[in-house]
């Protein structure tokens, strides 16, 4: 299992994985995107200094994506989703903890109360839920990693 940075050569992954109905569901804008826009995105994104989209390989088999956003005030905002034909056998759990590991900072993921799956993989990663009393607000999960010491 490895990450790689995503290219413009991932439009088409990309554009698919975002279109997909389950992650429509479970994203917080949930409407289908035209290529036009998803390529503009993408563009963007990559030339965004404050964002980083990896793709997760599984013997070069490209199985999800993760995206860091760093905002203004250092906290890092994460999203992800697992391709459609690999859900359901641990990845999304392995990609988060792959990514996380040896990191250190403030990580925020915001997850809408019916994605089961995510809340799942975050509660099991030991993210703790900042607020849950807004209705019709996203979950906001967080975790804090400090610098490993080996002293
Ligand atoms: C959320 C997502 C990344 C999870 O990835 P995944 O590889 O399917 O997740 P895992 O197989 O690691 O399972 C994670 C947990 O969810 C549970 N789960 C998986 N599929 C489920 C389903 N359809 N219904 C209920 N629970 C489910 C698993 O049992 C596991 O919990 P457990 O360890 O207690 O058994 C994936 O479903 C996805 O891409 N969804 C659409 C996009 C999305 O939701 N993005 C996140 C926006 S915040």
């Amino acid at each position: 299992m490895k990450f790689r940075l995503a290219t413009i050569e991932d439009l088409e992954l990309l554009f698919t994985w975002r279109n997909d109905p389950v992650t429509r569901m479970s994203s917080i804008n949930s409407q289908e995107v035209l290529l036009e826009e998803h390529t503009e995105w993408l563009q963007n994104s990559l030339n965004n200094l404050n964002r980083e989209i990896y793709i997760f390989e599984d013997k070069n088999i490209p199985v999800g994506t993760i995206r860091i956003d760093t905002r203004k005030d250092n906290i890092y905002v994460l999203s992800w989703t697992i391709s459609p034909e690999f859900r359901g056998r641990g990845y999304g759990t392995e990609m988060l903890d792959k990514f996380l590991d040896g990191k250190s900072g403030k990580f925020l993921a915001e997850i809408l109360e019916e994605n089961i799956s995510s809340i799942r993989m975050v509660e099991k990663n030991g993210f703790r839920l900042l607020s849950s009393d807004i209705p019709d607000m996203p979950l906001l999960y967080y975790k804090v990693l400090g610098k490993r010491t080996d002293a």
